[in-house]
This record gives structure tokens, C-alpha cells and sequence, in this order.
């Protein structure tokens, strides 16, 4: 089945919220149990930041896509950073593309949205001059990334303050 897709608007930015929410529950290495992500402050924080992002993109370096289950409400999204790169002796791409959030919601889960919604947001971000698309995968998400051509890339290091 092919999807209707469309590039979220500042109208959408409670919708981004709930299906951040969603996102955010799904098991993650190194958890294997669903996360809970309750209800707090940081939603509307959240919603602020989505209105905000997509009211005012000068340069654009964010969007989201989603797939609408009826007016107002999402059924799936995708949505991603451009990350500014510098150039180097291989390519002067511009940016590197980070996809944050994707889900559908659990009852319009296996109709290609998931799909749909991150092959549009991958197209977006190599048009845009993208060198490389990175994301976390949930082990729900791996199978679709992977027949889009994502590969397990070299390990990076991270660190977060306490
Ligand atoms: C992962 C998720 C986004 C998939 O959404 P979806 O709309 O059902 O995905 P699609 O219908 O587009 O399926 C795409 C492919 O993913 C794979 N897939 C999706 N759900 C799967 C499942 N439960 N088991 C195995 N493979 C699955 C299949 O390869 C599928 O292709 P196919 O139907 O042609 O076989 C959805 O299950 C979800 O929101 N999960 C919770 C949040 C999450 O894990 N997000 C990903 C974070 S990186």
C-alpha cells in the first residue's frame, strides 16, 4: 500500500509530541522492556520546541513527515536534523542528517507508513547535501532500516554530563 505523505507544519506540533512519546517507549539497547515515558512539563517544552522549529527555519535544518490517520491526528512520522559538516578531501557536502523520532501509532502498524515516512525524510536530507544519515535503531525499527540500506556503522563513542 503506498502512503500519503506530507511535511509536517507548525499545526502538527502536538501530534510530533505524542508520536515522540511513542517513540520514546520503544525497547532500546541496552534496555529490553518497553520504557515508560510519562506525562510531564516536557511536552509542552517539547511542543514549543516543534512550533518553533517549524515556524522559523532560516536556514532549514529540521523536518518531520508524517501520514495522517484522519484530520488532526498522525498515524506516522519521521522527522530529522541537518547537522553541519565541514568539508573534507572526500566530499563538501554540507551537512550530516540525524534521524530522531519515527513511529506509527500501534493500530496502523505493517501498511508501509514507517516506510513511507523515512524514505521521504532520507530523500530530504540528500537533497539537501547530506554526506551520511545516522539514527538509533530500536530492534522493532531494524528490519525496515536495514532494507533501506542502513548499515551497522562503525561504533562511536559518546558521553553525557551527570
Ligand atoms: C518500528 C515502527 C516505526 C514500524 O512502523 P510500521 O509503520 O509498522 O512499519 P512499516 O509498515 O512501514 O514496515 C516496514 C518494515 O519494517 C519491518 N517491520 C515492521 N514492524 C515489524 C515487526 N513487528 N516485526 C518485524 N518486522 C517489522 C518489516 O520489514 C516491514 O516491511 P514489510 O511490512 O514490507 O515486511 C513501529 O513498529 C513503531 O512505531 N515502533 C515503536 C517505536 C520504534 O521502535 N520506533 C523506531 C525507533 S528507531
Amino acid at each position: 500500500m503506498s502512503a500519503l505523505v506530507r511535511r509536517a507544519t507548525v499545526a502538527d506540533a502536538r501530534e510530533l509530541v505524542r508520536m515522540r512519546q511513542l517513540a520514546l517507549t520503544c525497547p532500546e539497547v541496552p534496555w529490553s522492556r518497553p520504557r515508560d515515558v510519562p506525562d510531564g512539563p516536557w511536552m509542552e517544552e517539547c511542543r514549543k520546541a516543534f512550533a518553533s522549529m517549524l515556524r522559523d527555519q532560516d536556514p532549514e535544518t529540521f523536518a518531520a513527515f508524517v501520514v495522517d490517520a484522519a484530520p488532526g491526528r498522525v498515524a506516522a512520522c519521521a522527522m530529522g536534523f541537518l547537522l553541519p559538516r565541514l568539508p573534507g578531501p572526500g566530499s563538501d557536502k554540507p551537512f550530516n542528517g540525524d534521524i530522531s523520532t519515527v513511529a506509527t501509532d500501534p493500530e496502523f502498524r505493517r501498511r508501509g507508513y514507517a516506510r513511507a515516512v523515512v524514505t521521504a525524510l532520507r530523500d530530504w536530507m540528500d537533497l539537501r547535501g547530506c554526506k551520511r544519515v545516522t539514527l538509533a535503531s530500536s530492534s522493532e525499527g531494524e528490519p525496515l532500516y536495514v532494507s533501506l540500506g542502513f548499515v551497522i556503522d562503525n561504533p562511536r563513542m559518546s558521553w553525557r554530563p551527570e
